[in-house]
């Protein structure tokens, strides 16, 4: 019996979904990317030698792993050609095994060009986006002008319609933002480069995916971003462009929704967050400049500082019931060794006062204060500890604690950035394993 495994973020991104995913596309025949861009930054690292990615999977250190873009992705494939080749001169072969579905929107260089225009434009009040043009190909995909990955096999039809829509986005450029035009002989030139190069990667996802299902072959779908950057159930606007959460697993990929069985929540022992928005637990004082420091929370894409700050469970326990969460990976647990106590957010008040709904909008969120419980830290190293009984008590309290206020089992954890530093306590793969029973 195949399994069908959604590995995804439980807050702003970046909680470690591409180590888990390596880690767990072991037992895999294929991983699929159902959403985002290349604003993701995935890094892996095993035995010390660190590899960081954007758009291919993070099953692809894996030599037998099928490698699967699905529709949902937005493709930069000057981005995705850079990738290949860094891998390639790392001595991996990512060609053979890489499948990009012909629907995904391709990102030009004029959907960069307003990204960052429309930042600039924004001044105080900008999103803090990884301005590699994500938002814009997203908007051209839902008004239906966008260009698909697909078109490339005809360069000469595709670049006719990429000039009619060269011709909006020069105009919006122009007038809109002042700002200097992208030239065509650029995007013609492009088109033509790309169309040699990724003719062959094209294929039917939904296809391939059917057919290692029917090989009995697990699946494990990867997310990115996380769940409080959904565009719909994310801290809008600071948010991204994609639904990151679980269905878009189905949608972005060409499976149905019952094809699903386990869906990993991927959760720091604490929080961070990149570019703007309200984070209620931030930290601006010594212990936020403590975890940045220790958790080395610099962005995997742009080098930006993380904020940092205490583990919400408010918004974590929120984001697991959107996403039908049944399984926890806590990560990062090492950054906490030694703290002399550790704060979990449990509610939020406003000026003293319950709140009797969930604020929904950013600014609403920009106004609550925490309602914090404080449980005592571990004055021991759990890095490079390889079972959970040997982990300090109090660590195990945390764990047990952040597991009930989410009301979903721990059942992998992380206390470093290598492959070999995490405890897998349930097999995800097993027979058993399945949506809402443990
Ligand atoms: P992703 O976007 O969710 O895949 O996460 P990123 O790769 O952007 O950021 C996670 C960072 O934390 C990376 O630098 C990882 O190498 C590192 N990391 C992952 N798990 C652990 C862990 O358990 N402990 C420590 N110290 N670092 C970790
Ligand atoms: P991974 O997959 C953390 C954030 C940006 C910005 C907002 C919108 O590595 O977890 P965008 O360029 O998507 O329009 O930016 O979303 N953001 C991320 N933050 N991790 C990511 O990906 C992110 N991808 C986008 O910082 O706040
Ligand atoms: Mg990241």
């Amino acid at each position: 019996m195949s399994k069908r495994v959604v590995v995804l973020g439980i807050q702003w991104g970046d909680e470690g979904k591409g180590k888990i995913v390596d880690l767990l596309t072991e037992r895999c025949e294929a991983v699929v990317r159902f959403q985002g861009g290349h604003n993701a930054g995935h890094t892996l690292v095993i035995d010390g030698k660190k590899t960081v990615l954007h758009l291919v999977p993070s099953g692809i250190l894996r030599p037998e792993v099928q490698c699967v873009i699905g529709n949902g992705v937005v493709v930069a494939p000057d981005a995705l050609i850079s990738e290949l080749e860094t891998l390639e001169q790392a001595g991996v072969r990512p060609r053979e095994r890489l499948t990009i579905s012909p629907a995904c929107p391709v990102i030009l260089a004029s959907h960069v060009a307003l990204d960052q225009a429309r930042e600039r434009a924004r001044g105080k009040n900008a999103i803090g986006t990884t301005g590699r043009g994500i938002g814009p190909a997203y908007e051209d995909k839902v008004a239906r002008r966008g260009i698909r990955f697909g078109e490339l096999a005809d360069p000469q039809s595709c670049i006719a319609r990429a000039s009619e829509l060269l011709d909006y986005h020069n105009f919006l450029l122009k007038e809109r933002y002042a700002d200097e035009p992208v030239s065509l002989d650029r995007v013609v030139g492009e088109i033509e480069s790309w169309s040699a190069e990724f003719v062959p990667m094209i294929g039917d996802v939904a296809q391939l995916i059917d057919t290692v299902l029917k090989e009995s072959g697990n699946i494990l779908f990867e997310g990115a971003q996380g769940t409080l950057l959904d565009i719909d159930q994310g801290t809008y606007p600071f948010v991204t462009s994609s639904n990151t959460t679980a269905g878009a697993a189905a949608s972005g990929s060409g499976v149905g929704p019952l094809m699903l069985d386990v869906v990993i929540g991927v959760v720091k022992a604490y929080t961070t967050r990149v570019g703007a928005g309200p984070f209620p637990t931030e930290l601006g004082d010594e212990t936020g400049r403590l975890l940045a420091e220790r958790g080395h929370e610099f962005g995997a894409t742009t080098g930006r500082p993380r904020r940092c700050g205490w583990f919400d469970a408010v918004l974590a326990q929120r984001a697991c019931r959107l996403n039908s969460v049944n399984s926890l990976c806590v990560t990062k647990l090492d950054v906490l060794d030694g703290l002399p106590e550790i704060a979990i957010c449990v509610d939020y008040q406003v000026r003293g006062e319950p709140l009797d709904q969930f604020p929904w909008d950013a600014r609403d969120l920009e106004v609550v204060d925490p309602v914090y419980e404080w449980v005592p830290g571990w004055q021991q190293a759990t890095a490079g500890i390889r079972t959970v009984e040997e982990l300090p008590d109090n660590a195990r309290r945390y764990l047990d604690r952040l597991s009930e206020l989410m009301d979903v089992p721990v059942e992998i954890i992380s206390t470093g950035p290598d492959r070999k530093d995490t405890m897998v306590l349930r097999d995800v793969f097993s027979p058993s394993a399945s949506m809402g029973g443990q």
